[in-house]
């Protein structure tokens, strides 16, 4: 637990299901108040705020389209008139599908660049916007992937997304750090949310991602809300322009375990 963290106020992008909900509850823990967005799927938010609720914190779900100008600015909009401020940004939403690179369609390629890509730019303007206008200390903490850093044949819009998202963040941390805002990614792997639902329901599929995890086991999403919680507190406080990868160690070339190679 951080004690700074107590009323602090954070927005967190996608936060009905998976990451963006257990980051959202572990802000709660942490006594924060908290707007989680949410695109289609408003029980799924709804039980993120009670969770929050009975966590200690408070919280109130809204719907946006984070791709959108308007969507990242009406979440800024509530946390100011819900919670009177802002202090932490989450940008987690994003989504994947899978194309063969010479079949994936324009639209396809938009859709989650738009998502994944454009949408931190929008959150991460937004809440720069803000700390900016108040002289605040703010945090910003983007949802990369291992894939920034291992490509992924038959995700190549996915993977360049992320590309993307470690070099945006890197970027603003340096164009901001004499202003006191920090910007961090954290890069997840083979983490047990819906978006891998299919794959780990499959127990081939499973073991397989199991055997690219040198820890041996997929993580809980409570493993990347932990990075979270002490990317956003002071704890962390000269901490700027990383990727925390939250990963078992997939980032290690784990086909080099046990000496081979
Ligand atoms: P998920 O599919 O459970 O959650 C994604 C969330 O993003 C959903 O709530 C969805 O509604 C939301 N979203 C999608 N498009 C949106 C839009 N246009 N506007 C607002 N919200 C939108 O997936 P998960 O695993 O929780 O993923 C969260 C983040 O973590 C994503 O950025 C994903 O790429 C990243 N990630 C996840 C990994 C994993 O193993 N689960 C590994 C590496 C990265």
């Amino acid at each position: 637990m951080y004690d700074d963290l107590d009323k602090k106020v954070a927005v967190v992008t996608g936060g009905s299901k998976g990451l963006g909900s257990a980051i959202a509850v572990r802000f709660g823990r942490e006594g924060m108040s908290v707007v989680v967005n949410y695109h289609t799927d408003e029980k799924g938010a709804e039980r993120t705020v009670s969770a929050i609720e009975e966590a200690g914190g408070r919280a109130c779900a809204i719907q946006a389209d984070i791709s959108s100008d308007e969507g990242a600015r009406s979440l800024l909009e509530t946390a100011l008139s819900e919670f009177g401020g802002l202090d932490v940004w989450v940008n987690n939403a994003g989504m994947e599908n899978r194309f063969p690179t010479d079949e994936l369609s324009l639209d396809d390629w938009k859709r989650v660049i738009d998502t994944n890509l454009t949408g931190v730019f929008l959150g991460s303007r937004c809440a720069l916007q803000h700390f900016m206008e108040t002289g605040k200390h703010g945090s910003i903490i983007n949802m990369s992937s291992v894939h920034e850093k291992i490509p992924w044949p038959t995700f190549a819009h996915y993977a360049a997304s992320k590309g993307g998202v470690e070099m945006f963040t890197k970027t603003i941390a340096l164009e901001y750090a004499d202003r006191g805002i920090r910007a961090n990614c954290i890069g997840p792997g083979a983490i047990n949310t819906p978006i891998n639902k299919e794959k780990f329901s499959d127990p081939e599929q499973y073991e397989a991602t199991v055997s690219m995890v040198p820890m041996g086991r997929i993580g809980d999403p409570e493993d990347v809300a932990s990075a979270a919680a002490w990317l956003a507190s002071d704890e962390a406080r000269y901490v700027t322009g990383i990727t925390l990868f939250v990963d078992g160690g997939m980032t290690l070339y784990p086909s080099f375990q046990y000496g081979k190679g």
